[in-house]
């Protein structure tokens, strides 16, 4: 078992999640990083190919470098986010070379994200993905059904989303994917959504999501591997201490870091750099997931 699972492993027993932290600028890995150490906390750190592609994280080796000059290994570990095989434009992305690049520059842990394929093909996309990563002991994160909100076009309104179910995961094709693919972890969908990072909307106030937590319960059930739930930014509280107990032992928050972080550019580096450490310090706090660094591998 890789040390990232491990770790995650020992959250699920204790009834923890991680807290995993989006890099859209490579400025916000020092505030993220130091948050994590003065809050005790331990979380990931993270990056989607969407946030070199679309942000300024530059690449995922610049990020990885960054890393290495900030981190303390008491508090976090460098992980992966979305390597999609269809990106949010819809276009093909060769994504194994991607995998075997962030290999190369020492992260812990991946997600590949074949949400957007027929359930057969995203199986397909993972298992390589597995393949892959299996010997070198790291940790692979795969998507079933869909976390709507990072392609170009709006939103479907969020209560018909949810009552309607659009995109959600289905427990009986959970089991069936981590069996087939292999992974280790699991994002699902069940009400979550993620912040917009068109340019259009991502200035645009992220809604209040809440879950479906019967329905994580099933999953969790019959996945039987820790569940992640993105689009952590805005989740009713209540419901996110809820779902880990229900399973949860991953929790990803990007656009509740980079607002702020954005907003204070135009008062200067200095500005933004303490905007990203409070908003790092206020996600932690109001998710309850602080101080937990001891427990889960003091
Ligand atoms: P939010 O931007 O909604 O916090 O989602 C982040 C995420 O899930 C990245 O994978």
């Amino acid at each position: 078992m890789s040390d990232t699972s491990a770790i995650v492993a020992s959250a699920r027993r204790l009834g923890l999640a991680l807290p995993a932290f989006n890099i859209p600028y490579l400025p916000m890995v020092e505030p993220v990083l130091a948050a994590l150490r003065d809050s005790g906390t331990f979380g990931l750190v993270e990056v989607a190919r969407v946030e070199w592609e679309k942000f300024e994280a530059r690449s995922l080796e610049a990020v990885a470098e960054e890393y290495r000059r900030h981190d303390n290994r008491l508090c976090s570990r460098l992980h992966l986010d979305h390597v999609p095989v269809i990106d949010e434009d819809g276009l093909r992305v060769d994504f194994l070379p991607i995998i075997e690049r962030a290999l190369a520059a020492g992260f812990e842990s991946v997600m590949v994200d074949g949400s957007r394929l027929p359930f057969d093909e995203n199986v397909a996309a993972a298992r390589s993905v597995v393949e892959l990563c299996g010997p070198a002991g790291v940790a692979v994160e795969a998507e079933l059904g869909s976390v709507l909100g990072h392609e170009a076009g709006p939103l479907p309104p969020y209560e018909e989303l949810f009552r309607t179910g659009t995109g959600f995961t289905d427990p009986a094709d959970a089991a069936r994917f981590v069996a087939a693919a292999g992974v280790d972890w699991l994002s699902v969908a069940i009400g979550n959504v993620h912040g917009a990072v068109a340019e259009s909307a991502r200035k645009e106030k992220k809604i209040e999501a809440r879950l479906d937590l019967e329905r994580l319960s099933k999953i969790y059930a019959a996945a039987g591997v820790p569940i992640v739930l993105h689009g952590g930014t805005g989740i009713k509280p209540d419901n996110v201490r809820a779902a880990v107990a229900r399973g949860i032992a991953k929790i990803n928050i990007g656009t509740g870091i980079r607002a702020p972080y954005e907003a204070a550019l135009a008062r200067g580096p200095a500005a933004a750099r303490d905007a990203a450490y409070r908003a790092t310090l206020a996600e932690i706090e109001t998710l309850g997931l602080g101080g937990n660094a001891v427990r889960l591998v003091g």
